[in-house]
């Protein structure tokens, strides 16, 4: 048999992964000390990115310098900075540069988080970062957990575990195409501001997405307890079977907190699931002036966070909590001789993919509890309430300004505005231009002007629709920005917008 020695294993050898290594945390610490004057968004056609990697598949090895030299002249140049501080665009966290490094040491090891033979010390660290997740957000600190890919993974997660233990009958065995199933399975959230991920796992579980029911919202963009009761004894009426009752804890659009504490006692009172959606604000439970509207939260049966949010971790890493943990055991246990062994000893412990449903999985525990231990819940406080003052900093500059329109109170770190010229207001107001034709023209220039900005490079903004009408929204989620980059966007954004206006006015033949 060949000598280990004579095998070339392709390994880099000691000297050249620390030579390689050295230059690539150069390169990284390079580029993170000039995030902030790079372009935010590269601004070009995706064919003209498409062609930059056009590569053939690569028969032969390459010299491992060559493919780390790829990084700063192919990638980086194609790249959206998500870790601007003036990246404003879906809920995307910016990524703290100890993810990084987390991220490395958890690939130089590869440990399998899946089960705990494979990966004993990532398995507690998990197990311990979850509690602490707990612990910060005053949620049951004995509560079951894990971390996923993302809130959808987190919130099916959670739904589905709510499924299995609602139903009447086995859904683990008979599914639902059991004939035991009485009716249609329903899950409830509040219709302007409910997330569209729910659709996505209700498709994913088998339920389809009409079985997602959509209760009317107050003028405060939050659930009517009221009309979800309602609606909740309209369907039962009906023949359905409501099971799960989606509570928004910080929602997509304008951070707006639902009712929790409500929805609680209802959920209780019906023996429904309560599964609270924070992917976007649970981790603002810990600061102190916001603690009273998450009063309830600690009474859901499942809570979704999203780290790579407003935890500011590097993706992917959602996460899941589930207050009473045998409910994911009762929901994935799973069983088999390989992956159990035969013979039981002291040297196991509790399997991830006992309770949730990846089997393999990464170490993604490792970036959240290095984080944690370095920036400390006290330090977390103090970028989430810079988060949530540079979002009620551009509230006020946009109240300042005859051209914005405020749609709603700031609350977290989300917040959606609208440009709109003070004299196409007032034509519409007056009746001189009908106000279907200032709508139609104001969803028109505001998308131009996220549209402008983007390719501008100075900041990243996207539209989305607040009742019906295309805004602006800025999603907040850097611990980079400040006050400063929201006035220099804010300021961008008007300037484009003047331009932009007088050239639609003309195109549009809109006089007023
Ligand atoms: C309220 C809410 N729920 C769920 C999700 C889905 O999270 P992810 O993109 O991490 O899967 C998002 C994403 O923005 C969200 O805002």
């Amino acid at each position: 048999m060949a000598s280990s020695k004579e095998f070339d294993t392709s390994d880099l050898d000691p000297d050249e992964f620390r030579e390689l290594g050295y230059q690539m945390v150069e390169i990284i610490a390079e580029y993170l000390d000039s995030i902030d004057d790079r372009p935010v968004f590269p601004g070009k056609p995706q064919e003209e990115i498409e062609a930059v990697f056009d590569d053939p598949l690569p028969e032969h090895g390459q010299d491992p310098a060559d493919i780390l030299d790829e990084w700063p002249d192919r990638v980086l140049p194609n790249a959206t900075h998500l870790g601007s501080p003036r990246y404003f665009g879906f809920v995307n966290g910016s990524g703290m540069p100890m993810g990084a490094l987390a991220d490395a040491l958890a690939a130089s090891v590869n440990m399998n988080s899946g089960g705990w033979k494979a990966a004993p010390s990532a398995t507690e660290i998990e197990r311990q970062t979850i509690e602490w997740i707990a612990e910060m957000i005053d949620y049951p600190v004995d509560c079951g957990g894990l971390f996923t890919s993302g809130g959808t993974m987190a919130n099916l997660t959670g739904i589905l575990t709510g499924l299995r233990a609602k139903a009447e009958y086995d859904t683990k065995s008979g599914g639902l195409q059991s004939s035991d199933r009485s009716g249609q399975f329903t899950l409830y959230m509040a219709d302007h501001e409910g997330h569209t991920s729910i659709y996505r796992v209700a498709e994913l579980l088998g339920l389809g997405n009409d079985a997602v029911r959509l209760v009317p919202s107050d003028d405060d963009f939050t659930m009517n307890v009221d009309a979800l009761v309602e609606q909740l004894e309209r369907d039962e009426a009906d023949g359905d079977v409501p099971f799960c009752v989606i509570g928004q804890v910080g929602s997509i659009n304008v951070g707006a907190i639902d009712p929790l504490e409500e929805i609680a006692t209802v959920c209780e009172d019906r023996d429904l699931w309560f599964h609270a959606d924070g992917a976007c604000g649970a981790f603002g439970a810990v600061l102190p002036e916001k603690r009273t509207q998450y009063a309830g939260l600690e009474r859901a049966d499942s809570v979704t966070l999203d780290p790579h949010k407003w935890l500011y971790i590097p993706y992917e890493c959602g996460c899941i909590l589930i207050q009473d943990e045998s409910k994911m055991a009762e929901s994935f246990a799973m069983s088999a001789s390989y992956l159990e062994g035969t013979r039981r000893t002291p040297y196991e412990g509790p399997d991830y993919y006992e309770i949730g449903p990846q089997m393999s999985r990464g170490f993604r525990a490792l970036k959240v509890w290095m984080s944690l231990k370095h920036i400390g819940v006290e330090g977390y406080r103090a970028f989430l309430s810079r988060s949530v003052h540079c979002a009620e900093h551009l509230d006020s500059r946009v109240r300042e300004s005859d051209d914005f329109v405020a749609l709603h109170e700031p609350n977290l770190y989300i917040y959606s505005f609208q440009y709109a010229p003070q004299d196409l207001r007032a034509a519409a107001a007056e009746g001189t231009v009908s106000r279907e034709a200032v709508d139609e023209y104001l969803d028109e220039l505001n998308q131009r002007i996220a549209d402008e900005i983007q390719l501008s490079g100075v900041a990243f903004v996207m539209t989305t629709s607040i009742h019906d009408r295309t805004v602006l929204r800025l999603s907040i989620c850097s611990h980079r920005t400040t006050p400063e980059d929201i006035d220099r966007t804010f300021e961008t954004l008007r300037d484009i917008g003047e331009r932009e206006d007088s050239d639609l006015r003309r195109t549009h033949g809109l006089e007023v």
